[in-house]
């Protein structure tokens, strides 16, 4: 896919797809009253909290608070990352998904790149099996215990010894040179022409979800350094970002029940030998969010399977933190630690298939965070129990309120002996009824500033909007969500009959996301007795005042520096 996917196609692609069709094919809805009903898909229940709003073409669920769009119930349901999900919701729709126009980007067509990649995998697979060369890479391969068909599973190949192979076979025009070189597989020479970035080495084509090859790894035959070479960084290539053999477990598996995120390309490639092909690798990097975010699109269950060396309890420390704010209903973490020296390569082929999958010895996420927290402290001690909260209190915080803190605050009053309140976690009281995924705010304006309610009733109901008469006097608001407000309000009066599913993709990719989704969700108008047109205004008028009586603090000389126009309009306002 090159560049973006236009907006304008989004738009179109949700308006020709009723979220209440899409839904129902996966999930039987029941009318009920304006909405649609079921029994959530996203956790267990007897009594349907799923609710598919064919207004807002919008899902949430009162029960887990899964909620979002068409295009986010297909990623959650069908496991899909967001391209693919446009994908199958264009077949569906008979779109052809146009590439963004107008903004070529300053590296050209990304589709060439790939389709360039594409071939220089085929080329290192046939050096695999025809070079000259080639005993030695086989033989390693063969010492290393791989296997023909799991090489061939992950295409594995050979760039041969020597500085021009590649650029042999494929790139002999300059054209074609420049074209590699921005795959990152050849590196321009100072003074002039080019060499192949990968000699000598076991070739391992890296794929992203979707399949197509966005760069390799390369190791070493013998103790040479350094021992893996990776692509760099290229228009295509992240490596927070990617995790290599995620395409492969996906294609091996229509259901995975869980992933293994383990430390290299020979432990995917040995686990998936021993008939476990539901591993992962980070590619030299530690674990970002993005490649949580990724994982749990994929899979509920994420077990991280390190070294067992120092480097690998130092990424498992770490992979908890990046775990914890993402921790969910219905999403766990586990770790599994090997013994001492060994990596996962090691410890299956010594200790088999079984004792890798041996689920008994994995250790939770929360106990490995309790377990570091105590580590080397005496809690029978006031001394001990107290550092004991300072070191666990941090981590605690990470955690999003909800059924999984609660269930740590819980466990912690048990090791400590104290109530949560003295715990002091920032985290509602255990009395209080479960709380659900993402927080809801019934009926209570209290909890939310006015600006956040605003958005909430514009996310309800779009055309409040079209009431706004002047929305540019927001602009000069400082208060945190008055831009997002004015942006919201400009985009309705542009697009009408925009939906809530149509306002919020154009928020997917800002941090604002989950916020936004959470705002509509909120149930906060269905009183009968709320005027919504005049609360709207109302709330408007309460921010235009606030922005008046700064403007006023400020005196004159904010006045001499408005534009006639504002200078009126402020004037207006002070009447
Ligand atoms: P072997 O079993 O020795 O082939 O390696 P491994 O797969 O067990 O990998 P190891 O645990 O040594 O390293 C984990 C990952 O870190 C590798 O798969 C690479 O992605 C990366 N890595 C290791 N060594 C290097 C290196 O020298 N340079 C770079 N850039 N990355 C490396
Ligand atoms: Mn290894």
């Amino acid at each position: 896919m090159a560049g973006r996917i236009p907006q304008s196609f989004i738009d179109e692609l949700l308006a020709r797809t009723d979220i209440v069709d899409l839904i129902d094919g996966f999930v039987p809805l029941k009318k009920m009253g304006k909405d649609f009903k079921a029994c959530c898909p996203f956790h267990d229940e007897k009594t349907p909290s799923f609710t598919v709003s064919q207004n807002k073409q919008f899902y949430h669920c009162f029960g887990c608070g899964a909620n979002g769009t068409a295009i986010s119930f297909l990623m959650e349901y069908s496991h899909l990352e967001f391209l693919e999900a446009i994908e199958e919701m264009a077949n569906k729709a008979g779109l052809t998904i146009p590439e963004e126009v107008g903004q070529p980007r300053a590296d050209g067509n990304l589709s060439e790149l790939y389709e360039l990649l594409e071939l220089v995998v085929r080329f290192y697979c046939k050096q695999l099996r025809e070079h000259r060369q080639t005993d030695r890479a086989v033989d390693y391969l063969k010492n290393r215990g791989i296997s023909g068909e799991v090489a061939k599973q992950f295409e594995l190949g050979y760039a041969p010894a020597g500085w021009d192979n590649l650029i042999q076979a494929l790139g002999t025009s300059d054209a074609a040179q420049q074209r590699l070189a921005r795959t990152g597989m050849i590196i321009k020479r100072d003074n002039g022409g080019y060499y192949d970035r990968f000699r000598d080495r076991i070739m391992f084509p890296i794929r992203d979800p979707r399949g197509r090859v966005i760069g390799f790894g390369g190791r070493v035959l013998d103790d040479d350094t350094p021992k893996y070479l990776n692509s760099p960084e290229t228009a295509i290539y992240h490596k927070g970002r990617e995790l290599y053999g995620l395409y492969q477990a996906r294609r091996a598996n229509k259901d995975l029940q869980r992933l293994y995120v383990v430390e290299g390309y020979m432990d995917v490639i040995a686990l998936a030998q021993y008939g476990i092909s539901n591993a992962v690798a980070s590619l030299g990097t530690a674990t970002t969010r993005e490649h949580l975010e990724r994982l749990f699109r994929a899979t509920p269950q994420v077990v991280f399977c390190f070294d067992g060396d120092q480097a690998g309890a130092r990424a498992a420390t770490r992979a908890m933190e990046t775990a914890l704010p993402l921790l969910e209903e219905g999403r766990q973490v586990f770790f599994k630690f090997l013994p001492e020296g060994q990596d996962p390569d090691d410890y299956i082929r010594q200790k088999g298939t079984k004792a890798f999958q041996n689920l008994s010895d994995l250790t939770p996420l929360s106990d490995y965070m309790i377990n570091i927290a105590k580590d080397g402290i005496d809690l029978s001690s006031v001394e001990g129990r107290s550092l004991f909260l300072k070191n666990i209190r941090p981590r605690l915080e990470l955690i999003p309120e909800g059924v999984i803190k609660q269930l740590n605050v819980q466990h912690i009053e048990k090791i400590t002996g104290l109530s949560a309140d003295k715990i002091d976690i920032r985290t509602k009281s255990k009395d209080q009824p479960l709380p659900r995924r993402r927080p809801l705010y019934k009926s209570d304006s209290g909890k939310m500033t006015n600006t956040s309610w605003l958005i909430a009733m514009l996310l309800r109901q779009p055309d409040l909007a079209l009431l706004v008469e002047k929305p540019e006097i927001l602009t000069q608001s400082k208060e945190p969500g008055v831009d997002t407000l004015h942006k919201m309000i400009v985009l309705i009066q542009e697009i009408p009959r925009i939906t809530t599913g149509q306002i919020l993709e154009r928020w997917r990719e800002s941090r604002l996301n989950n916020r936004l989704h959470e705002l509509s969700s909120t149930e906060i108008l269905d009183d009968e007795n709320i005027n919504l047109s005049n609360d709207f205004l109302h709330r408007i008028d309460t921010i235009a005042a606030e922005i008046k009586t700064a403007t006023r603090k400020t005196g004159e000389t904010n006045l001499a520096d408005a534009s006639e126009e504002h200078k009126a309009y402020l004037r207006n306002l002070q009447k």
